[in-house]
């Protein structure tokens, strides 16, 4: 007992078939990894996954010949963030000198763009190539992503293997013309708001604007003074917000007061351009402290909004007043109006609609609000159910996305475990499937950013957009460090999601019969478009990954041809790390002169290995 023969000789006879896989532990598997889409989310994950998880190679295929997504395929007039500027970026490489508090789509676009240079993301991007299916192989633990390169449609699709999958498609992006009978004989100019042609010019025109989400408004805003007739084609009433910020915040009458005050600031956003002046915007370049907190107020303000979400509530009450009161003064000149503009659902429960510039533009004399349904399109024009035709040069179609359960899943197929169809799986639950809207089971090594459940009704997109990916990059370096085949979240995990997510959004408006993205467009359904909880409950959740809610596959000790492996076979290696290897390397890191490392961060680094 006690010799060192015994102590050095590795107890191998008791684990009869296991070899050890001669590795170091600190040395990261290599991960192939594509993220799908370029656009906001894909453009944040060409910055943090790289910078996060060690070992990843990296694919961005985006179909676009650009990045930039949205910001860069909506082209139509007026087309500008509804969201501070100063708000609506990234947290860590944010644009002092914004030209306008709302900036337009171009800006935002070059915005985008730039932030990709700057963190050197294009060289993981393959323009113009579009994903047309992932389909996942257990024998390998791969995904096999097929793409088409949309510059010569004429060459073949080629096929790629990859360890993960992200996607980052959006929300939006799937946009399509209605089903209208006889859309197809219309001789005029049909565009949807999407897919704008900036050669149409409206001017003098008589146009037809279908929709009243975010979109119809702008357009209805927009075209308005310039148009010879509009007619606008509006299905069920809308909310039209005083402003965002104001919408959580304006619950007492000194707040209200406070944010007329911001108004005058640009902190509102108005009809048209706010522009800086050019001092101002010299003036947050040359200062980066008065800089960050200028951005604070303004970014503030959007993490206050979380009470006005609830039934009943008096904030929401509140909204309710103040929004009906503004609705009344803005269409003083077209009282008739008011009967078919209020909603009788509360506010907040379709995405609320600031519209500065709308309700004055509906009581104008060359517009026709238009609530009877269309019946059908003729070659003129457009005919409503009570048989009244309407001739038009133009139609613009604002008719959103499809944003049906369904159709949230990619828009291409994407084959799981047994050959099955995520939109299927979307399909025969009635809603999008997902654990924390973050990945679905069965659908392994698969993750999404700013899919179903993304964000909260309060917080910034781009800030969500970042929780999330850095959320799957510690999911990735599970991954990579651990040598885990596949992970997947397992049903349980799943439907206790789903079933608190259902019994949250039961005591908020969102869950009022009005249609909306948020419910995907069904009354009364799931709630898809939002988190449940706040964006600063998210930001906990998305903290700390529940590993104990998926399952998981491991890389095997051999030639890994699938068999269930030891979970510590390839994670352990040798038993070494590379770094005691090499006598050069600090393996002392740990140690700091006393006071110059906060308690809470002793031995927490991922990087601080001995
Ligand atoms: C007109 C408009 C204005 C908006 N304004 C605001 C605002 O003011 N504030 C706000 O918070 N949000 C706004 N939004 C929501 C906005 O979509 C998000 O804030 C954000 O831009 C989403 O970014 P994303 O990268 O997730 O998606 P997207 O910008 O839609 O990018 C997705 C990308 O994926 C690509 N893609 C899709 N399918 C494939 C495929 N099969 N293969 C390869 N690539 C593919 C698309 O080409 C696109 O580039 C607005 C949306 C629209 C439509
Ligand atoms: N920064 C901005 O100001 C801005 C601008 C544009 C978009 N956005 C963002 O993008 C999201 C999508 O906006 P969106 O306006 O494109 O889409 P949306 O909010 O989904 O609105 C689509 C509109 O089209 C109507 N519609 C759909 N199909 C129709 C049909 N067949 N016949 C008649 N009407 C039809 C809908 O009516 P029903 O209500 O009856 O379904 C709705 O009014 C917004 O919620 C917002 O997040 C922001």
């Amino acid at each position: 007992m006690g010799s060192v023969e015994y102590l050095t000789t590795p107890p191998t006879a008791n684990a009869p078939g296991l070899q050890l896989v001669d590795r170091y532990i600190d040395e990261p598997r290599s991960l192939r990894v594509a993220v799908i889409g370029g656009g906001l989310s894909g453009i944040t994950a060409g910055i943090l996954l790289p910078a996060k998880v060690p070992g990843i190679r990296l694919t961005i295929y985006e179909k676009n010949a650009e990045l930039s997504g949205t910001w860069l395929t909506n082209v139509y007039p007026g087309v500008r963030c509804d969201i501070p500027s100063h708000a609506y970026q990234s947290t860590f490489a944010p644009k002092a000198d914004w030209s306008d508090a709302f900036s337009y789509g171009p800006e935002i676009r070059d915005y985008w763009q730039s932030v990709a240079r700057q963190h050197n993301v294009y060289q993981y991007v393959a323009l113009q190539r579009r994903v047309e299916a992932a389909v996942w192989d257990e024998a390998t633990g791969t995904w096999a992503v097929t793409v088409q390169d949309v510059s010569d449609l004429a060459s073949p699709a080629t096929t790629a293997t990859f360890d993960v999958v992200v996607t980052a498609v959006g929300r939006f992006d799937n946009w399509s013309l209605p089903d209208y009978p006889g859309l197809a004989d219309f001789q005029g100019h049909l565009r949807h708001a999407q897919n704008w042609d900036p050669s149409f010019d409206p001017a003098g025109k008589r146009v037809a604007v279908i929709g009243n989400g975010a979109s119809g408004i702008q357009l209805v805003t927009n075209l308005q003074r310039t148009v010879q007739r509009l007619d606008h084609y509006v299905r069920n009433r809308t909310w039209i917000a005083s402003s965002f910020a104001a919408s959580g915040i304006t619950t007492t009458a000194e707040d209200a007061d406070a944010t007329a005050a911001d108004s005058q600031q640009h902190h509102e956003r108005q009809a048209f351009a706010q522009p800086y002046s050019a001092q101002d915007r010299a003036d947050r370049l040359a200062d980066p402290a008065a800089y960050l907190a200028f951005r604070k107020s303004i970014e503030a303000k959007y993490w206050q909004r979380f009470a006005t979400v609830f039934r009943d509530s008096p904030a929401n009450a509140t909204i309710r007043e103040s929004f009906t009161k503004t609705m009344v003064e803005r269409v003083a000149k077209k009282t008739a109006l008011l009967d078919d503009l209020i909603p009788d659902f509360a506010p907040n429960c379709r995405r609320l609609t600031p519209g500065p510039g709308y309700l004055e533009a509906l009581t104008e004399d060359n517009v026709d609000y238009i609530r009877t349904p269309i019946a059908r399109f003729t070659a003129t024009g457009i005919e409503t159910s009570d048989g009244v035709h309407r001739e038009v040069d133009a139609v613009i179609c604002a008719t959103g996305a499809d944003t049906t359960q369904s159709a949230l899943a990619p828009p291409f197929p994407v084959r799981g475990r047994g050959g099955k169809l995520l939109s299927d799986v979307y399909r025969a639950r009635g809603f999008p499937y997902t654990y924390l809207g973050t990945a679905t089971p069965g659908f392994p090594n698969l993750f999404y950013i700013l899919g179903p459940n993304a964000n909260g009704p309060s917080g910034t997109i781009p800030y969500s957009v970042e929780t999330q990916t850095t959320h799957i990059s510690k999911i990735l370096r599970k991954i990579s460090r651990e040598g885990v085949r596949s992970m997947a979240p397992s049903t349980q995990a799943t439907d206790d999601f789903v079933a608190w997510a259902n019994r949250f959004f039961e005591q908020t408006v969102f869950s009022e019969p009005c249609r909306s993205w948020y419910n995907a467009g069904t009354p009364g359904g799931f709630i898809s478009g939002l988190w449940p909880g706040s964006t600063s409950h998210l930001t906990a959740v998305r903290r700390e990954p529940r590993w104990e809610d998926y399952e998981y596959t491991y890389l095997g000790s051999g030639d890994n041809k699938g068999e269930e492996a030891n979970r510590f076979a390839w994670y352990f290696g040798n038993g070494w790390t590379r770094k005691e290897k090499d006598q050069a390397e600090d393996l002392t890191g740990y140690l700091h002169v006393p006071g110059t490392v906060s308690l809470r961060d002793v031995h927490e680094g991922q990087y601080s290995l001995p």
